[in-house]
């Protein structure tokens, strides 16, 4: 089996973990996580048994939208560390045989940036053209309708120049011209500097965002806009048609490629929404653009059904060529908590057995591994700008919290005494690490598991996917084989037990249970699942 390992490389057979820096570990006593206590934390990631970490800027910024607003993309902000200790970070990753994905923010920087500054500074400096700039509308208003993602027009006035200027997120982040070439070398450079500090890979922000139509036409209004929208939430009236998702991107996609390919071995995943059609084009006609396109199908709406999950697998297997290789979403810092978004802890723990055992490179967001949950932020607390601007309910704030570590003081998360930039979640003292980690039932120890089982299972990490048709709407199972390794997973997503047959096969050996609470053979004439129950056989 040695060799059917090496036919995978790193980011196929691996699991992904992100980490959102500020809300990880606090080594300083500002309330705010640094590198250093990403350092610290390594020897539990490590036992974990993740592969890989990604981890959400960390680069100078004044933190409009914490961090995805970048003012150098070539240094560490001083409120997370320096160059020196995030050397220090990829060197104690690595000791640990893990690999470092970082974020790469290309679409747009912070207005801080000296590429801005001296943008905005008169129409004739030669950054001018490295960022999107119009003239007002024949009324005086923006050049055109579109809307920005956290509120308002897409567009800025900069009464320094009489133009506009366009930023699809916060007014603080202003769009690169990435039509100008000046400016895909910059960035590419910028590239180059981290994959000289032996980064692994990068996870590329809106990536699909980067060309815009070249006459910036108005996007035609949405109709099926849902009612009640926050008056200034522009974006969800209009159909997103000629601010992203151009065919021109892929070209851009070849470029980004072919400067991570003068590296051995290095990851680009993207991030890219949209239908499927056109996000599996993201991986490129000849498999030459991103590695992984990041699949946030199984996240789509907020309903927790075996079919839809299934069919999400299915459409997304049938639709990858023959070189793409598959990965799944569950969770980031962008979208409510596992535990929140599905109904409960219970079904928590199935969601782990799903994206661990489908085929496909999986990502973990950091604190699902203890079933963290969504934690409501007193309006007052609220740092989100697009809680800020597009009411509370919109914040992301929410799945922010710092990571829950143990049953101290701040949840072991900054020191005693400290304000963390956003509350801890009030279960805490029943929901952390340390806690979890003594705690044979527990969800950590069912990661732990699952990672363990994955790891060590060519059929999980590389085998094939076949689903299997069953009475049940609410039960989902599929068969994972290589060789001669064969398991099936069957995954009861409802509150009521389920007993099924499956003629196919005659008896398994449960390996893993959800519950964590049997193993051992079974006749399979008739499968018993409890509510809310995952299992994994082996065949
Ligand atoms: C991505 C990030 C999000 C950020 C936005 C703008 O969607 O995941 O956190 O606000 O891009 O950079």
């Amino acid at each position: 089996m040695a060799q059917f390992k090496n036919e995978f490389l790193w980011w196929q057979r691996g699991v992904v973990y992100q980490i959102y820096p500020r809300s990880f570990k606090d080594t300083t006593g500002n309330g705010i996580g640094d590198l250093q206590g990403i350092i610290e934390k390594l020897d539990y990631l490590q036992n974990l048994g993740v592969d890989a970490i990604w981890l959400s800027p960390f680069y100078p910024s004044p933190m409009a939208d914490f961090g995805y607003d970048v003012a150098d993309y070539c240094d560490v902000d001083p409120m997370f560390g320096d160059l020196a200790t995030f050397d220090r970070l990829v060197a104690e990753t690595h000791a640990r045989n893990l690999k470092i994905i970082i974020d790469w923010v290309p679409n747009h920087s912070s207005d801080q940036h000296p590429w801005f500054i001296e943008s905005r500074s008169s129409r004739d400096n030669p950054k001018r053209d490295w960022y999107i700039w119009r003239d007002p509308a024949l009324n005086g208003g923006p050049p055109n309708n579109w809307g920005s993602f956290f509120g308002g027009p897409a567009w800025t006035y900069s009464e320094v120049t009489g133009q506009y200027y366009l930023h699809q997120f916060c007014k603080e982040q202003p769009e690169l011209n990435w039509r100008n070439p000046e400016v895909r070398d910059a960035m590419y450079d910028t590239l180059r500097f981290w994959l000289e500090h032996s980064v692994d890979g990068f996870r590329m922000d809106v990536i699909g965002l980067l060309l815009k139509d070249k006459d910036l036409r108005d996007n035609p209004p949405n109709p099926n806009a849902p009612p009640n929208l926050p008056a200034n939430d522009l974006f969800s009236r209009l159909l997103q048609v000629h601010n992203m998702y151009l065919d021109e991107n892929h070209v851009l996609m070849r470029e980004i490629r072919q400067v991570l390919d003068a590296y051995r071995d290095r990851c680009a995943i993207g991030e890219l929404w949209g239908p499927l059609p056109m996000w599996v084009k993201y991986y490129g006609e000849q498999g030459d653009e991103l590695h992984l396109p990041f699949n946030f199908r199984l996240m789509d709406g907020m309903i927790w059904d075996a079919q839809r999950m299934r069919a999400s697998v299915d459409a997304m297997e049938a639709a990858l060529p023959e070189f793409a290789w598959p990965n799944y979403v569950l969770g980031n810092h962008d979208r409510m908590r596992l535990a929140t978004r599905f109904g409960g802890q219970a079904q928590t723990r199935v969601a782990a057995m799903l994206l661990l055992t489908l085929r496909g490179t999986p990502t973990i967001y950091y604190g699902e591994e203890i079933g963290m949950e969504d934690v409501k932020i007193p309006p007052d607390k609220i740092q989100d700008p697009q809680g800020i601007n597009l009411g509370p309910e919109r914040t992301r704030d929410v799945c922010r919290t710092p990571m829950q570590w143990d049953a101290g003081p701040n949840a072991g998360f900054s020191p005693a005494g400290v304000e963390p930039w956003l509350p801890v979640a009030n279960d805490y003292q029943g929901r952390n690490v340390a806690e979890q980690a003594e705690n044979t039932t527990s969800i950590l120890t069912l990661y732990h598991h699952l990672l363990r089982l994955r790891c060590a299972s060519p059929a999980l990490y590389g085998g094939s996917y076949r689903p299997l048709d069953v009475e049940y709407d609410d039960v989902y199972i599929y068969l994972r084989e290589a060789g001669v390794q064969r398991y099936l997973i069957a995954l009861n997503f409802s509150a009521e037990p389920r007993s099924l047959a499956l003629p196919e096969f005659n008896r398994g050996e449960i390996v893993l249970s959800t519950h964590l609470d049997r193993t051992g053979d079974v006749a399979l004439n008739v499968c018993s699942l409890r509510a809310n129950e995952g299992i994994i056989l082996a065949l």
